[in-house]
């Protein structure tokens, strides 16, 4: 039976969340987005962690940055050891050194990527391994840092369509096996998955195309989007409770409840 376990999450309120560029093809800045829903939806998100009991802290939003609210891509935190990301694209650059001087502030040595590193957005860790995605945004190097700093044996998974441009648009990490959608990775990737987890939940393309693998499991429960309701009920036939929220207006950013949610490993 799946059993969950606190968690410590890092999130950052979408004070300035807009889209006004499109570095993904979810992003369309000719379409309106209301931004006191997207704060609503947010709010219900941390208050969805708060009843499940987990500690979550705030890094305070920078104006200009619209993306931020997507803490999961500000670093990548293992067992107290912090690396810092260096994204793709330079309207998100800026968010790297606010999210390297939070971790500062909060006791972290943090090491700096040599690479282009989106975080957790691509770096996932699945017991004793780590997930590690690349395609779009995280470069292959970057996965040979994280194994030399992490110390866990890095898996590199190749993102093939550009809407599930990060790892974590198309694979979740649940207890001991993992939820993805298969055509979302290359052929050689799908068979690298098949072969670590024979026992995995396959997504189905509806349930990804609403962001449902961008969920959040803390070993027994699972948060995510509320218009995945066939993963939702795949999840439950394994054990799982899930908790739908609805992420919405975010999602016109690409982004969905695992986005908006960076863990920090003391
Ligand atoms: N608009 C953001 C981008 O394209 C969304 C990031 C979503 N984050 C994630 N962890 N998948 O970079």
């Amino acid at each position: 039976m799946p059993q969950p376990t606190r968690r410590h999450y890092l999130m950052c309120r979408p004070t300035y969340f807009t889209v006004t560029y499109a570095i993904n093809p979810w992003m369309d800045p000719s379409a309106p987005v209301d931004p006191a829903r997207a704060i609503a939806q947010w709010e219900n998100l941390r208050g969805a962690y708060h009843a499940l009991g987990h500690q979550v802290e705030e890094i305070e939003p920078v104006p200009g940055l619209p993306d931020m609210v997507f803490a999961a891509n500000g670093a990548t935190v293992i067992d107290g050891v912090a690396l810092a990301v260096q994204f793709r694209d330079p309207e998100r650059a800026d968010e790297a050194p606010a999210y390297r001087s939070w971790l500062e502030r909060a006791g972290f040595t943090v090491h700096e990527p040599k690479h282009v590193n989106e975080g957790e957005g691509d770096l996932l860790l699945a017991g004793d391994q780590l997930l590690a995605g690349t395609g779009f945004r995280t470069a292959h190097g970057a996965h040979a840092q994280a194994q030399e700093l992490f110390g866990y044996p890095v898996v590199t998974l190749q993102l093939v369509d550009p809407r599930y441009y990060h790892l974590d648009t198309a694979l979740c990490v649940l207890d001991g096996t993992v939820a993805y959608l298969p055509e979302a990775f290359s052929p050689g990737s799908q068979a690298v998955l098949r072969r670590l987890y024979p026992d995995a939940v396959l997504a189905d393309p509806v349930d990804a195309a609403v962001l449902g693998l961008n969920a959040v499991c803390d070993g027994g429960r699972v948060v995510l989007p509320i218009q995945a309701t066939r993963l939702a009920a795949q999840l439950r036939a394994r054990g799982y409770e899930t908790i739908g929220v609805d992420l919405s207006e975010l999602r016109k950013a690409g982004g969905g409840p695992k986005c908006c949610t960076l863990e920090v490993r003391r």
